[in-house]
């Protein structure tokens, strides 16, 4: 069975004006290739620098993703983006499901799952977000929350496709909060989740999926956690919008 790759991502949200935007794109760039192909590295700027970061990434290995993505085709849809048009632009991915669109705007486990289709269908990848609230953890609901949103989500979705699906375990406690799970918290989760899968596809799929964690990875706790049993990368907040502490983080991962 081949290893799984690490891969780490950083989600740069609404944050950042297009110079520095660029500038980050390629210093991310210049400490990507230094690192080598052992691990993956990508970059999730808001949707209106993503071209001006493209054109920066351009020929380099670190991919390129965006935050959000509309579930419709096209039409009268004011103020979204479609799968296409995220592809037209240089993204191989976007994210889904993250707990600042479930949370802060409101959606559902349905729209994530019409979200999540619209990318593959369009020949994109996509980074699946589930976590559980700390009221949910804290009445041990954690394993049924993300059962709940990784199921529907992945309702129709074929073997072959969820292999291009990276799943995120990001508990919303952790996220932006400076209190990072465990790694006996969150390799729980982890294995848990490939467990779903295997049930859900088979145990080939199961081994295949990477599954990142997200929630306050920093420098100084990067290695605990990208060394943790089933832990396959990072979704990076906060410290993905300085490219030493993002390089440090991807630095620490096993390659
Ligand atoms: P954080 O965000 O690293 O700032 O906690 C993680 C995320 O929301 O993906």
């Amino acid at each position: 069975m081949p290893r799984r790759k690490p891969t780490i991502a950083g989600n740069w949200k609404m944050h950042l004006d297009r110079t520095k935007a660029v500038e980050l794109a390629r210093a991310v760039r210049r400490g990507a290739e230094a690192l080598g192909p052992g691990v993956d590295v990508a970059v999730v700027p808001p949707f209106v620098y993503l071209e001006a970061v493209a054109k920066e990434l351009a020929g380099s290995p670190v991919r390129l993703g965006a935050q959000n993505v509309c579930e419709q085709r096209e039409g009268a849809f004011t103020g979204e983006i479609s799968a296409a048009m995220l592809k037209d632009v240089g993204c191989s991915f976007a994210l889904v499901g993250h707990s600042e669109r479930r949370h802060v705007y409101g959606e559902d486990d349905a729209r994530v799952a019409a979200k999540l289709r619209a990318l593959l269908d369009a020949g994109l990848d996509a980074v699946l977000c589930v976590g559980e609230t700390l009221a949910e953890r804290d009445s041990n609901r954690t394993e049924y929350v993300v059962r709940e949103q990784t199921t529907q989500a992945l309702l129709g979705v074929s073997a072959d496709e969820v292999r291009r699906v990276t799943l995120a375990y990001e508990p919303v406690w952790a996220i932006g909060t400076g209190r990072n799970a465990t790694a006996v918290q969150a390799s729980d989760v982890h294995l848990y989740l490939r467990g779903l899968l295997s049930g859900l596809y088979d145990g080939q799929v199961a081994e295949a999926v990477r599954i990142q964690y997200g929630g306050s990875v920093k420098p100084d706790n990067a290695a605990e956690l990208l060394n943790a049993p089933s832990v396959d990368g990072a979704l990076v907040g906060g410290a993905s919008l300085k490219a030493d502490s993002f390089l440090a983080i991807a630095a620490a991962a096993p390659r």
